[in-house]
């Protein structure tokens, strides 16, 4: 039996990407971001919780020196929508003065919350600000926010698994699929 089936057959109406495909897109992108970079040292700044998944898998693939560090925020809102009123939970443990940050998200939405941590990263003198995140839901975006690094544009759907959570759960299962709506809507 494939892992996690039993818990899949409950929540997820449809399979969006699969390991494999994310293993593979996600190799591009560290690609692309070593030769982006050359030169340059990176601090690759994560954003807890949903990216964890992403990050580490990113990470290894980015063939460059540098350092990593985490910040946790909650925007309020439901659990299927945020708000845009942002507040940080965790901050930075390292200044970013001078460094080229890499913002690493799990998923840019909105666009409410990353364009609160562009604006509040380039208050702190970093020298770059760029933003990856592995998925983009373009049709809901409410400011304008353009990740420079995307794994996958997706339709406007609500996703968990690879990190991203319904209620701070499912972020364990491997791969990414449609949440069913009744699960939300309940
Ligand atoms: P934004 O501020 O609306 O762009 O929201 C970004 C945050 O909302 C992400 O970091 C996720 O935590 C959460 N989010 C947005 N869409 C989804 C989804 O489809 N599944 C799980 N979390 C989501
Ligand atoms: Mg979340």
């Amino acid at each position: 039996m494939p892992l996690n089936r039993a818990l899949y057959q409950d929540v997820r109406e449809e399979l969006l990407l699969t390991r494999q495909q994310i293993a593979a897109r996600v190799r591009e992108l560290g690609e692309q971001i070593t030769r982006d970079y050359a030169g340059r040292e990176l601090v690759m700044i994560g954003i807890l919780k949903g990216a964890v998944t992403f990050f580490a898998d990113l990470m290894r693939e980015i063939d460059l020196s540098l350092t990593v560090d985490f910040m946790a925020i909650s925007s309020y809102g439901s659990a299927t929508k945020s708000s845009g009123v942002v507040r940080i939970l965790k901050d930075l443990d390292h200044d970013i003065v001078d460094r080229h940050a890499l913002v690493v998200e799990d998923i840019v939405d909105s666009g409410l919350t990353l364009s609160f941590l562009k604006e509040n990263l380039l208050s702190r003198g970093a020298a770059s600000i760029r933003v990856a995140a592995l998925l983009d839901k373009p049709d809901r975006r409410k400011v304008d926010l353009r990740g420079d690094y995307i794994g996958f544009t997706i339709p406007d759907a609500f996703v968990v698994g690879y990190g991203l959570d319904y209620n701070q759960r499912y972020r364990n299962l491997p791969d990414i699929g449609v949440l069913k709506p009744e699960i939300y809507e309940e």
